[in-house]
């Protein structure tokens, strides 16, 4: 038997539904505060990764699925979104519509990532970026409209991280100043960390590996060293997000895995996932379009980590979504056969969720079928209740049974169910 290849899923009927609304609610709420729908390929050059995510992170080091088109020419499928982005707003002058844009976007990624819980190779992201505004409200209208989704999806004990990354010109000192304190202990540091130490020390900072931890509890945050603007940027974002009352703690650890970031960086922590499977990550990355080749645009943004959204989903979101009411048709008779269908098309015109017994089941075996797959109605269509211009329904959860003219089921239905919720 072919299996599917490590790493991947299928996701299946009814988990599908919950994606499908996870989506939903966020096209609702990002169009709600001004955003569109950015689709770009889900292959692109491996230059723009490299030149982007950054050639020393362990994105583009070992997770990336590269691979030679027929003319050898080097793709890759993308680890995440905002290279894409950043890329197409280049490639389509985007630079020209009037600023700043809020694109968000739905899809697939994919990184080679050592199996664990929550890890895939395959993983679904919905991200949002505003491109064109350098201001501190930017990222708090951000961090808002994250918060706000997933307050609609029932969430209400996630942790919102945030950290100040610096501006550019003060990496150099203090990765030094990294350097020079680490330099003793080098040797204590797990082996990743042994080469983050040449290439990117900063992200020794937030290593997961206990040793790590324990030498990096005493190094200095970027914040103490960065520069002024940068520190009042960062404080200014903190200070929209305490007025409007959305939680966060700072968390001088966190520098993220990708190299584009400068100034806000955050991350949204399940409490019950903890802090190794974090559900969203996102910040600033004012230099990234600029060093892709295009004008000077400033740019901020997130990705929710979608996978990892349904597998916490609260279950008042989760319940509403699966419990759907559904109607099960089942005509019985010759006639009530041919004519199921129109009615059964007639009603789904009028609102009614339902599913048309198409494999001739006998009233016994549908009844049976009606509680294995938790429909909330049956309604029973013979020749009789046919000629009388009347149906047969009954409610499942409450066992009550109505005859109902034809034309009154769907507002039967939106009775019922407006009265049991
Ligand atoms: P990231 O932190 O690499 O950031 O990924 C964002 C989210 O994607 C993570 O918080 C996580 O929920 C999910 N994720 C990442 N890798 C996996 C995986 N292997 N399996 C399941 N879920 C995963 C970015 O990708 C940036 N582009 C975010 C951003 C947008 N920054 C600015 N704009």
């Amino acid at each position: 038997m072919i299996q599917r290849p490590r790493g991947t899923r299928d996701l299946l009927p009814p988990e599908t539904r919950l994606w499908q609304a996870v989506e939903r609610v966020a096209q609702d709420v990002f169009g709600a505060f001004g955003g569109d729908e950015i689709r770009t390929p889900i292959f692109e050059s491996t230059e723009l990764f490299v030149r982007s995510v950054g050639e020393s992170t362990d994105i583009v080091h070992k997770e990336m699925y590269t691979f030679p088109d027929r003319k050898g020419r080097s793709l890759t499928l993308r680890p995440e979104g905002t290279a894409g982005v950043a890329r197409a707003w280049i490639e389509n002058s985007l630079n020209d519509r009037s600023h700043p844009l809020r694109l968000y976007y739905i899809g697939p990624m994919f990184r080679y990532e050592r199996m664990q819980a929550g890890r895939y190779r395959q993983f679904a992201q919905i991200g949002l970026e505003i491109l064109g505004a350098n201001g501190p409200l930017a990222d708090a209208e951000l961090l808002v409209t994250l918060d706000e989704f997933f307050r609609r999806l029932g969430f209400d004990d996630l942790e919102f991280h945030i950290n100040n990354l610096g501006d550019p010109e003060d990496r150099p000192h203090y990765q030094a100043l990294l350097k020079q304190r680490l330099g003793l202990r080098r040797g204590e540091l797990c082996r990743d960390c042994q080469r983050r130490f040449d290439e990117n020390p900063l992200r020794i900072l937030d290593c997961k590996v206990p040793a790590c931890r324990e030498v990096a509890k005493d190094l200095p945050a970027v914040d103490e060293v960065a520069s002024e603007a940068s520190r009042g940027h960062v404080r200014a974002v903190e200070a929209q997000l305490a007025r409007l009352g959305v939680r966060f703690v700072r968390n001088p650890r966190l520098v993220r895995g990708l190299d584009y970031y400068l100034r806000t960086v955050f991350e949204v922590v399940s409490p019950q996932l903890g802090t190794n499977t974090v559900l969203c990550g996102g910040g600033r990355y004012d230099r990234l379009i600029a060093d892709l080749g295009g004008p000077a645009m400033p740019g901020v943004g997130f990705a929710v980590g979608e996978d990892r959204i349904v597998q916490v989903l609260p279950a008042s979101f989760r319940d509403a979504v699966l419990a759907l009411p559904r109607l099960y048709l089942v005509p019985l008779g010759e006639r009530a056969r041919d004519e199921a269908l129109g009615l059964a098309a007639g009603w789904v015109r009028a609102g009614v969720r339902l599913e048309l017994e198409v494999a001739g089941r006998s009233v016994k075996a549908a009844l049976k079928r009606a509680d294995r797959e938790a429909f909330s109605f049956v309604a029973i269509l013979g020749d009789d209740e046919l000629a009388a211009g009347v149906i047969a329904i009954r409610d499942l959860a409450r066992s009550v049974e109505e005859s109902v003219a034809l034309s009154e089921l769907p507002a039967w239905i939106t009775r019922q169910t407006a009265s049991s919720s």
